[in-house]
């Protein structure tokens, strides 16, 4: 294929899955599942002080987090500052976890269920709203 078909064929998919994200919002949901189970297998690595399983989940949980930053672009100011606690904790669980500091990253954890529990309060708020 030429170049010039291989750019538009890819534009078109890019297009189609854009397109299907904007009319329901499954692929958020599929992304946010993960991170209920990611957050999930972090509390059980945490409760056991198994620092490889807690970076595993929470450098998983980073990489939906990047992912749903990109595909949510809300200028919200409510939903960025969680978003950006929620990257801050998850961020720290990481360096603590690296660390080998449970304390730290029992307190990370907190915070980072603290902005999920936000965050959602926030988008129930303005569903109210409309
Ligand atoms: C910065 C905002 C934000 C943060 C932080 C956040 N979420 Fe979400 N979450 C969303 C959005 C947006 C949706 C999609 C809501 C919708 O479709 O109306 C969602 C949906 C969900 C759902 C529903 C999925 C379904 O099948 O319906 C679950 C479960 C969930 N999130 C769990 C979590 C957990 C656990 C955390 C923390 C580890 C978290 N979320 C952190 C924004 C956030």
């Amino acid at each position: 294929m030429r170049p010039l078909t291989v750019s538009l064929a890819l534009v078109a998919a890019l297009g189609t899955c854009w397109l299907a994200w904007g009319a329901d919002e499954q692929p958020m949901n599929f992304w946010m599942k993960k991170k209920l189970e990611h957050s999930q297998s972090a509390l059980r690595a945490l409760a056991l002080e198994d620092f490889d399983a807690l970076r595993a989940s929470a450098n998983a949980m980073r990489r939906l987090s990047d992912i749903e930053g990109f595909a949510r672009r809300t200028d919200a100011k409510e939903y960025r500052a969680q978003l950006q606690i929620f990257e801050f904790a998850n961020d720290e669980l990481i360096r603590h976890a690296k660390e080998k500091n449970v304390d730290g990253a029992a307190l990370a954890f907190t915070q980072l269920t603290l902005s999920c529990v936000n965050c959602h309060k926030h988008l129930r708020d303005e569903k109210e709203k409309e």
